[in-house]
């Protein structure tokens, strides 16, 4: 028999349908299974700086939240605790709020803290619990780039709106005879393009993994058009590097701080040039963050924060839970951010993209 313990819950980094799913699953959990309470901690760790950004979460607050997008205890990617941004007399001061961050939590009587966050926010969790801070991760992020998990909360629903929208585009495109680039989030990781592109039927695919020369898809185009296809459908990670104005038209690496738009106007500009075709261009941008869980991001939510709840209880701290082979599990923190999970350029997705067609740029 556990002895009455009181949890806290964050939510860090982007936001990404199934956050509030994973809050209702510890809720529940917390209390029906175990008799604890769950302290509802505000905009990530930054309801554990500053006062009164905490409020005790019932069975009640969290009814009927299973299928909202978004989070309500808010979130935030640029409260890093640890490297924390005030402004002060038109200057910026950065300032280690780590001990503060602590002495709160002890002073909330936290037993244990549960953190739902994607690479950024367990790198803080990992040197918070080195600190003394007893807590569990949940891994989330549209992109699926944390490691020591095969799927993060958020990555099945983007997927889906991705899809979608590559769908619609492909219907226009068609009756146009255009070039469509429709570019995806994914800033180190190409998981979305790649697993949208194939699910959509699309033609080129760029990610940050793969180096491509743009005169390749310039190849791909008009090799269609031979065989009598008047459009293409070209998916484009926002990671992908571009070069500098006036560049050769390869890339050589990765860029991790995109701006939204600029990856799929530099390639469509470039096929433009080198094509002669009419070409359009859609950022799909925050909308694959936002819409209702789909129904796989549910269940692993459900899943995640029920186990979450269970690791407390068991003492592990310091660990993730995952998802390997399809079962639930765990792994320490500092395996989650050990590396990035990127898409293997040798992989079986990439091997039946190109198998079925799929052009890379390589
Ligand atoms: O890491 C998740 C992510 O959605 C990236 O794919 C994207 O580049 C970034 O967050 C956007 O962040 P922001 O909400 O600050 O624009």
């Amino acid at each position: 028999m556990n002895s009455a313990k009181t949890i806290g819950i964050l939510t860090g980094g982007g936001d990404c349908p199934g956050l509030n799913a994973v809050i209702r699953a510890v809720v529940k959990s917390a209390i029906l299974q175990y008799g604890w309470r769950v302290i509802g901690i505000e905009d990530s760790f930054d309801g554990l700086i500053w006062p009164n950004r905490y409020r005790e979460l019932q069975l009640e607050d969290v009814s009927g939240i299973l299928a909202r997008g978004g989070t309500i205890l808010g979130t935030t990617n640029r409260g890093n605790p640890l490297a924390y941004r005030v402004p002060e007399n038109g200057k910026e001061n950065v300032c280690d709020f780590s001990d503060r961050v602590i002495r709160n939590a002890h002073e909330l009587g936290l037993d244990g803290l549960i953190v739902v966050g994607g690479d950024g926010t367990m790198r803080i969790a990992l040197e918070l619990y080195r600190k003394g801070l007893n807590l569990v991760g949940v891994p989330k992020t549209i992109d699926n780039d944390l490691n020591a998990t095969e799927i993060s909360i958020g990555f099945d629903t983007a997927l889906h709106t991705a899809s979608e929208a590559i769908d619609k585009v492909h219907s226009s495109a068609e009756s146009h005879h255009r070039i469509m680039v429709i570019e995806v989030m994914g800033r180190e990781a190409g998981w979305i393009a790649l697993e949208a592109g194939l699910a959509s039927g699309a033609d080129a695919i760029l990610i940050p993994e793969i180096t491509f020369d743009l005169e390749k898809i310039c190849t791909c185009v008009r090799q269609r058009e031979k065989a009598g296809k008047t459009f293409t459908i070209v998916v484009v990670a926002e990671g992908i590097d571009i070069p500098a104005a006036g560049g050769s038209g390869s890339s050589t690496g990765k860029r991790l701080h995109p701006q939204p738009g600029m990856a799929a106007n530099w390639v469509a500009e470039g096929l433009a040039r080198c094509t002669g075709r009419e070409t359009r261009v859609a950022v799909l941008g925050h909308i694959q963050r936002g819409g209702a869980p789909s129904p796989f991001d549910r269940i692993l939510a459900t899943r995640f924060g029920a186990a979450a709840i269970d690791l407390v209880a068991q003492g592990e701290v310091g660990k993730m839970v995952c998802l390997t082979h399809g079962a639930i599990g765990q792994a320490d923190i500092a395996e989650a951010v050990r590396i990035t999970r990127c898409v293997d350029p040798h992989g079986e997705l990439v091997r039946i993209a190109r198998a079925t067609g799929i052009c890379f740029g390589d």
